[in-house]
């Protein structure tokens, strides 16, 4: 992937900044370049789209605004704060749906959520996360095992794991993999009005 948009810019007002990114992946094949120079902003309240072929290097933009992936050069930014200098703002502001389902096996729904608002400082969180379970009709499931639940359960988890914090920024890397038609048109919604 390359420059999307040479106009972006890395100002604070804006809801996600990335500045000139290249990521290099080193492989025993010799350097792979995922990102080479992608520049693009995206206004508050703007509903963007990324779209491109497998292996377009979507999932690696995320991973570098999520502060997951460090960029080889260039910068990136969440409503101003730099994912890497300001790394906590920035992960603070910033809510991701991941691609992969990762959960630990071990905790129940509400656990999970719990300990995942627990990284964000947030101790009494019950009340949102029973809205959050009641909006993605996971209420009945809040103290089954993430084990005991079907693909798209988990998927409604790891949808409300993004907002338990309550992020002013949220993105979903390939949100309707694997859900259903009511969680596709939740999630549209959600996205719609929030
Ligand atoms: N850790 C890694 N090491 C080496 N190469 C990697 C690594 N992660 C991703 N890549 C490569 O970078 C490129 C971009 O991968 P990425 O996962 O970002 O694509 P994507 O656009 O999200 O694709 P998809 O639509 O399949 O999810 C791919 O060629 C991939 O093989
Ligand atoms: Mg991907």
């Amino acid at each position: 992937m390359s420059a999307l948009n040479p106009s972006a810019r890395p100002a604070a007002d804006l809801a996600i900044s990335f500045q000139d990114v290249v990521k290099v992946y080193p492989t025993p094949k010799g350097p792979f370049t995922a990102l080479d120079g992608v520049s693009l902003s995206v206004e508050q309240g703007e509903i963007f789209g990324l779209l491109g072929p497998n292996g377009a290097g979507k999932t690696t933009l995320i991973s570098i605004l999520a502060g997951l992936s460090r960029p080889t050069r260039g910068s990136a930014s969440v409503l101003g704060h730099d994912v890497t200098a300001d790394y906590a703002a920035a992960r603070r502001a910033l809510g991701v749906v991941p691609q992969e389902l990762v959960f630990d096996p071990f905790f129940s729904v509400r656990e999970a959520l719990r300990m995942q608002s627990g990284y964000f400082g947030l101790k009494h969180n019950d009340a949102w996360i029973d809205d959050l379970l009641a909006s993605l009709g996971l209420s009945d499931k809040a103290n089954a095992n993430m084990r005991q639940l079907s693909g798209g359960m988990k998927r409604r988890v790891m949808v409300a794991q993004a907002l338990v914090h309550k992020p002013k920024v949220i993105v979903l890397d390939e949100p309707t993999a694997g859900v259903d038609v009511e969680l596709r048109q939740t999630l549209w919604q959600f996205v719609r009005c929030c």
